[in-house]
């Protein structure tokens, strides 16, 4: 609200109160602490009040002969209430209105709607995904009357219908709401849905010959404030109340959309968008809520490994730090080179400088992602952190731009030793013959790849999923990754394995969590003065950005 904005006198359930001029009745109802049911109403999309569960009672105040509000004993407008009710969610708020949100006549409105409503809705509950986060189970609850007169046979509508890819419609629990529909056509730039046929027989569907493909389409699962549609992926996998929730970023991309992962017994079953108008608004791509089934392959990295002679072997963590420790020590600084990730949380990065400037190392860079950006959403730096590589000075100013020259010296044999993290090298730009010919080839990551398969040791970290840890947005946003399950077997948080590493070098340094690095970092980084992990908070923090954003300019629209 802008200081400037006008503040309207409205009457809410009899007590008065002030909103800025503009806000919709629905909204001032919530702010004031009274609830509005409602289904086809989001905040996001435009208002065409069709489904009427926002019926409340309104009045406008009762004029004199002289044309002024006539006022009561309190001094306040006397309300001249309208005898039919109206909705909530599609008019603003005016000077005076009054508002009643729970008379008998709302009441018997929302026992009313909820019995049309319910006419044609199969009594899916027991097998429906959304059950546990139905609004058509809630209201119900609420504000039905717990009975239907309905005699008659159901419609029956198409069931099971794949509307797109990643969705899955059941048209018989449609309440022909249209936010799918909207969102399609207002937020995805997709006008792909419609409604088709007449009354009672009006069902959801896509314009003929087309599909539900849009990379927002699952967007509109979580809109769907009932079961219509699904999301192909998660159906039938889980029950929405056995689900931890963790709040947390997508790593897929460098607009890092905020997100809650929902797991169970440490298996992650889905993620979906958490609102941060300075990121994402309610938002995510299907491309980055998917991504994430990787994290419960079976392929993972559990026990680090070693090579000896030919072959890798599982060994301890000691050992394997050790043998890594004992790798690096044998080669001069310009004879080894990092090639660090742009998937690297901030504190990750930062231990990789630290052990860059202890063994003097001359070389490193991250592997440049990219792909094409969709003006929506979706950024064409796919390394998440590019911003955070960039500024802590793991990244050239042109991320990727000394791999050339690094590749080069591999081949011509004046590069001994590679440190890689989280990057496959051969994905990277070197064949299987450039890697063989390392004398030491040390690799953090969490799935077999390529090359890891030359490693002289193999060190198996943890997803973005099982981290804790910080990144920078492309737009400057430092946010926090949140540990969601646990890396499976032996496997370690990667920030501890570039610690130990790091200590062998230069001594204790006082780290012993990653609330320390963060300190060590905040201090060092002008940037992040006065920061810590938990000072970030849930929707991030802006950073003071020039210098960082120089790294990486994009925009990234909303
Ligand atoms: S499918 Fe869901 S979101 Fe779309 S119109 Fe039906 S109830 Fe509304
Ligand atoms: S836009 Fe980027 S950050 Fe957002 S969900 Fe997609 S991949 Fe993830
Ligand atoms: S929420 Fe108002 S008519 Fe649907």
């Amino acid at each position: 609200m802008s200081a400037s904005a006008e503040l309207l006198n409205v009457q809410i359930d009899g007590v008065w109160h002030q909103f800025p001029k503009g806000t919709r009745v629905i909204e001032a109802c919530s702010k004031a602490g009274k609830f509005v049911p409602h289904y086809c109403y989001h905040p996001k999309l435009s208002s065409p009040g069709n489904c009427r569960m926002c019926l409340i009672e309104m009045g406008m105040p009762k004029l004199g002969p002289d044309r002024k509000p006539e006022t009561g004993e309190d001094g306040k407008p006397t309300i001249n209430w309208i005898p039919r009710p109206q909705i909530s969610c599609a008019q603003d708020i005016a000077e005076g209105m009054g508002v009643r949100t729970d008379s008998p006549l709302v009441r018997e409105c929302r026992h009313g709607v909820m019995e049309f409503l319910l006419i044609n809705h199969p009594l899916d509950c027991p097998i429906c995904d959304q059950a546990g986060e139905c609004q058509l189970q809630e209201f119900s609850v609420q504000y039905g009357t717990g009975g239907s007169r309905f005699l008659e046979e159901k419609v029956k509508k198409p069931k099971r219908v794949e509307l797109g890819p990643r969705v899955t419609l059941d048209d018989e629990r449609c309440i022909l709401c249209s936010r799918c529909i909207r969102f399609m056509k207002e937020v995805a730039k997709d006008d792909v849905l419609g409604f088709a046929s007449r009354g009672s027989h009006t069902y959801l569907t896509a314009h003929p010959g087309r599909k539900l493909d849009s990379n927002y389409s699952l967007n509109t699962v979580d809109i769907c404030p009932v079961g219509a549609l699904t999301d192909t992926d998660f159906r039938f996998k889980m029950r929405v109340w056995f689900l931890k929730e963790t709040k947390s970023i997508c790593t897929s991309c460098a607009t890092g959309c905020n997100t809650i992962i929902g797991t169970r017994e440490n298996v992650i079953y889905r993620q979906t968008p958490r609102e941060n108008n300075s990121v994402n608004s309610s938002w995510m791509c299907d491309y980055g809520r998917h991504n994430f089934h990787y994290v419960n392959s079976p392929e993972r990295l559990t026990k680090p490994r070693v090579r000896l002679g030919s072959a890798q072997e599982d060994a301890s963590w000691t050992t394997a730090i050790a043998r890594a420790v004992d790798d690096l020590r044998r080669f001069k600084g310009d004879e080894i080179a990092v090639i660090a990730s742009g998937k690297m949380t901030n504190e990750e990065l930062w231990l990789t400088k630290q052990l860059i400037e202890a063994l003097g190392i001359k070389y490193r860079d991250i592997v440049p992602r990219v792909g094409e950006s969709d003006d929506i959403l979706l950024s064409s730096y796919r390394n998440p952190n590019i911003v955070g590589a960039h500024l802590l000075g793991v990244a050239q100013d042109e991320p990727g731009s000394l791999l050339p020259e690094i590749f080069r010296r591999v081949q011509t044999g004046s590069i001994k030793a590679v440190l890689a993290l989280n990057e496959d090298l051969m994905n990277a730009g070197l064949s299987t013959a450039d890697v063989e010919k390392l004398e030491a080839f040390i690799a953090i990551d969490i799935l077999p790849n390529r090359t890891s398969a030359y490693a002289t040791t193999l060190l198996p970290g943890y997803s973005s999923a099982e981290k804790r840890g910080s990144m920078i947005n492309i737009k400057g946003r430092l946010q926090r990754l949140n540990r969601a399950v646990r890396g499976p077997g032996e496997s370690r948080d990667d920030w501890e394995i570039l610690r130990d590493l790091l200590q062998k070098f230069t001594g204790s340094n006082g780290i012993y969590l990653i609330e320390d690095v963060f300190k060590q970092m905040a201090e060092a980084i002008p940037q992040l003065h006065g920061l810590s992990l938990s000072k970030i908070r849930d929707l991030g923090t802006q950073l003071e950005t020039n210098d960082v954003e120089t790294g990486a300019p994009e925009n990234v629209h909303v």
